[in-house]
């Protein structure tokens, strides 16, 4: 199978020195790249920007931007035959970046003003139903949940049109451990207990192989 993979999180330029961006260290895409690989899959890893050593194997796609990300999602969509967005995409980015250094004299005061970024992967499910091109393929979410794990998880799978949707909670974020709790479309959540994320990555790869040969 050909992978589509995001990782890290992605940085919002306020100007040319300065960005809004989250706690992720890309560790759960790179973990998944290095799975599918070692599963003799084909990879590309889109990633923004991380501290880690992209796998040996795969094609690297690095980006910044929430909008960067989405392009270079657009652009390798089509070839793939699973996505899994385990990136942390911004949902907002500054309205109006600056072009030069924000400066601190003459007592400004700056607000920031934030706009949505667009949603990838709800732009994948939806391709997926508009275009039978893509109707085979297997799309795969991520759920950072603070509560209502389950629910607020199984919502955004309808809502988005996954076949699978990988819930954890903002404990996982930057670490190297986490406990992942997995919902295939066509079964119940499996609970992964806390293990490493090379490990969970395996099970996640195996189930979008069985999803896939499903079809
Ligand atoms: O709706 P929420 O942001 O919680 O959904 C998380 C999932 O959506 C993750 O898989 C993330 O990679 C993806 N996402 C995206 N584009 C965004 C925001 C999140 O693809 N702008």
């Amino acid at each position: 199978m050909r992978f589509l993979i995001t990782a890290g999180g992605t940085r919002e330029y306020i100007d040319p020195v300065r960005f809004i961006s989250n706690a992720s260290s890309g560790r759960m895409g790179y973990a998944l790249a290095t799975a599918a690989l070692k599963a003799g899959h084909e990879v590309t890893l889109i990633s923004a920007p991380t501290a880690l050593k992209p796998p040996a194997g795969a094609t690297l796609v690095a980006v910044e931007s929430a909008a960067e990300m989405f392009a270079a999602v657009k652009q390798h969509f089509a070839r793939c035959h699973c996505l899994i967005m385990a990136a942390a995409v911004a949902d907002f980015t500054p309205a109006s970046p600056s072009k030069t250094k924000i400066k601190k004299e003459g007592g400004l005061k700056p607000t920031l003003r934030l706009k949505p970024t667009p949603d990838i992967l709800r732009w994948a499910g939806r391709q997926r139903r508009v275009c039978t091109a893509h109707h085979s393929k297997i799309i795969v979410g991520f759920a950072l949940e603070d509560r209502d794990l389950h629910a607020n998880a199984e919502r955004k799978m309808r809502d988005k049109h996954l076949d699978m949707i990988v819930a954890n909670t903002p404990a996982a974020i930057n670490a190297t451990a986490s406990i992942l709790h997995i919902k295939p479309i066509d079964s119940d959540w499996i609970k992964i207990n806390e293990s490493h994320k090379t490990a969970s990555s395996r099970r996640i790869i195996r189930e979008t192989e069985r999803l896939f040969r499903q079809q």
